[in-house]
């Protein structure tokens, strides 16, 4: 006979949790959101650690290079998305390592032979008025000049005007190098007066700007996640299929961390995948297996050697598994019983394998419940495919700003292969949607603020640390009835606001 649950599964909006004391200490400046990415044993640390539980999901439309960045100035993690071709990911992951805080790519660019009309043109076009002027017209061609809008009066001059009669040439601008420091850039732009600082490699070829502008945006990122050499940290989403070309690629332009991305983890494809890290790196290349949400896929992946287990199926914004396969489990019982098997196994081997609480996350509250509940930290997909940073297109519906956010399991995602690879094989059934989201602004305002939020209940739980919040947290199911009472009731609002 089958095996019946005799408890329904449960998701984080029927739960609430009960506030414990808080003492004099407990304030949100003194929470610490750190915790363990990777698995460690028992009286040591984990090689990494996050500074906010919070990752980016492993999908087109949420996690690549640009969001890497903005999630790890932040303190998070991206999983770059591995539905693309191997070269493009590894592209992506290069980009994050080699990004420089602070250092701009120049998108402002024109030749010396063109002239004060393509100038005005382009700024019209881009919005920015220092252009650089390059022998090729290129971001990264020799760098001969500068023109901003000191250098032209429109009108006294012919649009005609070749760029090089009015552009400061390179004689008489201030440059850095491939050895000046953030730092030493804003030091040369405050001595000199300056509004930005080219920097150039040894060829006089330009590398990229500091602009003063940006001056106040770098000093505070205190949390940012950064490897030891200062780079940005970032992940990278691999398959079972061709894992043994990608891995090796994507170690080699710098991934810190790996994770084999699928709806469905409990499964042999995934040992073989493990195994395959294990026999070729040892402990070196961290890599995290998953999905599952229950205590027997948790041991059979933490046995198998993942660094991390993601745990969730069929709870993500754009998911339709549930109803297409009819698998899956309620969002909060699946990390309550995984957290269970986590802390089992914990005390039987000594070995604390970190657990993920993967998609579902619609209010900020329940990301302090699915911590409470054991999570030490999660993957957000519809939350991050919101903001500015995000790949997709912005679009205007109906008088509303929204994002395109379609799931890894519908056919626009899986497209890919059928292009890019060339396979025949014909897509069944879809178990994602494609979607539009409401847009929300930058990465850095939201997170803040969602995180102020996490701060501050924690707090009222008496607690400072995600450790302390899973060991002491009280959680109350909550009636049908009582989550009537938990919104505004009984008043006619005057503000007629949906609120999304
Ligand atoms: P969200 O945060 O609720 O939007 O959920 C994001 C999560 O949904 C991802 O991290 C994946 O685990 C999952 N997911 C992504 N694409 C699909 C899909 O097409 N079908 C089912 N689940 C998906």
């Amino acid at each position: 006979m089958a095996i019946f649950m005799n408890e329904p599964s449960r998701t984080f909006g029927e739960y609430l949790l009960i506030p414990g004391y808080s003492s004099a200490n407990c304030i949100p400046a003194n929470v610490s959101l750190k915790t363990p990415l990777v698995k460690f044993k028992k009286g040591e640390e984990a090689e990494i650690f996050l500074n906010i539980p919070m990752t980016s999901a492993i999908m087109q439309s949420v996690s690549d290079d640009k969001m890497a960045v903005a999630l790890a100035r932040e303190g998070g993690l991206s999983f770059i998305y591995g539905s693309q071709s191997i070269e493009s990911q590894a592209e992506m992951v290069a980009r994050v390592k080699s990004y420089r805080a602070g250092f701009v790519n120049s998108d402002s660019n024109i030749s010396p032979e063109s002239t004060l009309n393509d100038i005005l043109v382009l700024k019209e076009k881009t919005g920015h008025s220092t252009v650089a002027v390059t022998d090729d017209g290129s971001a990264t061609g020799k760098l001969v000049g500068i023109v901003t809008s000191r250098d032209y009066r429109v009108s006294r001059m012919s649009p005609d005007t070749k760029v090089k009669e009015f552009m400061t040439p390179f004689e008489d601008l201030i440059y850095g190098d491939e050895t000046t420091t953030l730092k030493e850039a804003n030091d040369i732009i405050w001595e000199n007066k300056l509004n930005c600082l080219p920097i150039i490699d040894k060829n006089q070829k330009l590398m990229s700007f500091v602009f003063r502008k940006d001056y106040n945006s770098h000093k505070n990122n205190e949390l940012e996640l950064i490897d030891s050499s200062k780079r940005y940290m970032v992940g990278a989403g691999i398959n079972t299929r061709d894992y043994a070309q990608r891995i090796p690629a994507l170690i080699e332009a710098g991934a810190d961390v790996l994770c084999i991305d699928s709806s469905e983890g409990y499964s042999e494809w995934q040992k073989r995948v493990l195994e395959f890290v294990r026999e070729k790196y040892g402990d070196k290349v961290k890599i995290g297996a998953g999905n599952v949400v229950d205590g027997e896929g948790f041991r059979f992946l933490a046995e198998c050697g993942a660094d991390f287990v993601k745990v969730g199926i069929g709870g993500g914004a754009i998911c339709i598994t549930r109803e297409q396969k009819g698998i899956g489990r309620g969002q909060a019982t699946a990390i309550i019983e995984v957290a269970k098997a986590r802390d089992e196994y914990y005390k039987e081997t000594g070995v604390y394998v970190p657990i993920c609480s993967d998609g579902g996350i619609v209010h900020d509250y329940h990301i302090t419940l699915a911590l409470a509940m054991g999570a030490d930290f999660l993957m957000l997909g519809r939350y991050f495919a919101r903001f500015d940073e995000s790949p997709t297109k912005k679009v205007n519906i109906n008088g509303n700003f929204m994002k395109e956010y379609w799931g890894e399991g519908s056919a626009r995602a899986r497209n890919w292969q059928r292009y890019d690879l060339g396979g025949a094989e014909k897509l069944s059934f879809e178990e994602g949607v494609d979607s539009f989201v409401p847009y929300a602004g930058s990465l850095k305002d939201n997170v803040s603020l969602s995180l102020s939020k996490v701060r501050s209940t924690m707090c009222n739980c008496g607690c400072l640390t995600i450790p302390e919040l899973q060991k002491n947290a009280k959680i109350t199911l909550v009636s049908s009835t009582s989550i009537v009472e938990g919104g505004a009731h009984d008043v006619l609002l005057k503000d007629n606001r949906q609120i999304l």
